[in-house]
């Protein structure tokens, strides 16, 4: 039950037993506005194989967590741009028996031998390519994390969780065609492979192709373009996770995995040692709670800012009856971005590691807070350097990913984890199979500068030794009554947090159906650029003019996010995987 109508239609043309499934599955998957329909577990991630693993260890007993633990290690195979055991993310999780919401922090921190100023030239600005390579990396956090999470409230044995990862590693998967013109883009230029290629050397480039040992890891063996439905085999990455599976999460920080990737580090000009692996801790966190209309809104607080971000901001525009307009009448679309330049303000000002800054939690999610964001919102657009109490400098001169899960006993979890951009670093562990971060980037590399492109050089968030580098993630997830009604999240980089908000208004605030609601055109704000970004290019040309009469620069066109979400029917308790279609691979499994 896991591959849509077009799977449905092709077990129909099998032999009766075949049939039989097929109209079961065709009963429990009716595809329509509201998403995919199920009765117990879902898990919707970007890719389907992943999304199975999660789905299968909880038909094998396993709660949402466990499938959420699951189903992550499966997409750092089957995901390799995003999914990962070298990167980072957080965890929000709902417990039912308990009716408790915890949260997890698992980001990447800078190394002990990291500094402010590590990533600049001669010129005081970032040196080129400094995103790629073992020095873009930060001390990995997914293993901890998810051994973290599986300690505290998974049910299954570890071994259970990591297995099917491992097993997709060694066996080998077929490739997408999404995921098949992704490796070809990374590892060939004009139809060629092209190690050592002027553009691709070693740790300056920002491509596979420029690492010999990430050619090695998603090349062919005979180097030729990747095609749909070729197997993808890792057997390095493979090793990795049995060890993993066998000797738990403490093998990657401590055993083999950390001599390797130590060595690799100290090969390769990065920073991380093995101290640094010994002392990276994920953290259990206290979660972000606010109310939006009569609902709890649970998030993640820093080092990630969106349970923040997206508090402040339903709480400014709780002050406007949004509804009466619609969601894309320009007077909606004005107080959404002014939500969100307040938002992005704050951001770039207050939040940051809890560990090394005070971040004044309670203040910012407040209602009162809000109410006076709110009062400085006119009916024009503000400019954004009005916000800020310091010179913002003129300008000169994504990929996370996002899986949700619910189970039968109303447990969810919503998961967002990521290697910074498309494939992080680019630079995989030789011996060790896996991408690393390129987190680093997260962090403010110039101090002090500021600038009306969007570069922020606030000092809450510049590199410090062990530091955790602020995020975007925003992994959510919304009850009503202790009951869960939406679970979501979204990869995009500094459009996540408006990409949630916008999952979140339309289903509670204009209460379009769930599909609806995903599918529906998203806008973006960050405070600066001082530009609003329009999704697609479907936006009528009044709305448009209109807002570029109140003062509004637009950018149209692209997509925003990958947003995949649960929504749970209140009356009937039925749950809707929606997975986001912006991207091709996602899919929704459950029963
Ligand atoms: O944690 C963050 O804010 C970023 N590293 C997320 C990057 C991202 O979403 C890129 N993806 N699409």
């Amino acid at each position: 039950m896991d591959t849509g109508w077009r799977g449905v239609m092709r077990g129909m043309g099998r032999v009766s037993g075949g049939l039989v499934l097929a109209l079961i599955a065709l009963l429990a998957l009716i595809s329509d506005a509201r998403g995919q329909i199920f009765s117990k577990h879902v898990v919707v991630s970007q890719e389907g194989h992943a999304s199975d693993v999660g789905r299968d260890v909880m038909r094998n007993g396993g709660n949402a967590f466990d499938a959420a633990v699951a189903t992550a290690f499966a997409l750092a195979v089957t995901h390799p741009s995003a999914g990962n055991l070298g990167g980072g993310g957080f965890l929000v999780a709902y417990r039912a028996e308990s009716r408790e919401v915890l949260t997890f922090d698992f980001r990447e921190m800078a190394p002990q031998a990291a500094d402010s100023k590590m990533y600049l030239g001669p010129n005081g600005l970032p040196v080129p390519h400094h995103r790629a390579g073992a020095k873009a990396a930060g001390v990995p956090g997914t293993v901890r994390g998810l051994g973290l999470i599986h300690a505290r409230i998974g049910k299954l044995p570890w071994p259970d969780l990591v297995r099917p990862a491992a097993r997709l590693a060694r066996e080998g998967f077929p490739v997408s065609e999404t995921l098949a013109k992704s490796l070809n883009q990374q590892l060939f230029s004009k139809g060629r492979l092209e190690p050592g290629g002027k553009d691709d050397l070693g740790p300056g480039s920002d491509r596979l192709a420029g690492f010999p040992e990430s050619i090695e890891a998603f090349a062919k063996p005979d180097r030729t373009p990747w095609q749909a439905g070729e197997r993808l085999t890792q057997r390095d990455l493979a090793d990795t996770l049995d060890r993993i599976a066998n000797e738990g999460p403490d093998e990657f920080y401590k055993g083999r995995t950390a001599q390797i990737l130590a060595s690799y580090m100290t090969e390769h000009g990065g920073l991380v040692t093995l101290d640094d692996l010994k002392a990276y801790r994920a953290r259990e966190r206290a979660p972000i709670h606010s109310t939006f209309r009569g609902f709890d809104v649970y998030g993640m607080g820093p080092p990630a800012s969106g349970g923040i971000l997206l508090a402040e901001m339903l709480n400014i525009l709780e002050r406007f009856d949004l509804k009466a307009d619609g969601p894309q009448a320009p007077q909606t679309l004005q107080r959404v971005t002014e939500a969100m330049r307040r938002g992005f303000f704050t951001r770039a000002t207050e939040i940051a590691d809890p560990d090394f800054v005070n971040v004044p939690v309670a203040k910012l999610i407040s209602k009162a807070y809000a109410d006076e964001l709110a009062r400085s919102i006119t009916d024009r657009a503000t400019p954004s350097a009005e916000l800020a109490p310091f010179p913002v400098l003129s300008a000169e001169g994504s990929d996370t990913t996002h899986l949700s899960t619910i189970d039968g006993d109303g447990n969810a979890a919503s998961l967002t984890y990521t290697l910074e951009e498309g494939y992080g670093s680019k630079a995989v562990v030789a011996g060790a199979g896996f991408l690393l971060n390129n987190e680093m980037g997260d962090f403010n590399l110039v101090p002090g500068r500021t600038d009306s492109r969007g570069r922020i050089g606030t000092p809450a968030n510049l590199i410090e030794p062990r530091k955790r580098m602020l995020s975007s993630q925003t992994p959510t997830i919304i009850l009503k009554e202790g009951q869960v009604r939406l679970v979501t999240g979204s990869p995009g980089g500094r459009t996540i947090p408006n990409t949630v908000l916008w999952v979140v208004l339309n289903n509670l605030e204009f209460q379009l159906e769930p599909r609806e609601s995903v599918d529906a055109v998203r806008t973006h704000h960050a405070w600066f650029p001082d530009l609003v970004a329009l999704e697609g290019n479907t936006w009528p040309v009044a709305t448009r003019a209109a807002l570029e009469k109140l003062g509004y620069r637009l950018r149209l066109g692209g997509i925003q996010g990958d947003a995949h979400t649960i929504a749970v029917d209140p009356t009937t308790g039925r749950r809707h995987g929606v997975a986001d279609r912006r991207r091709e691979t996602s899919r929704a499994s459950g029963d």
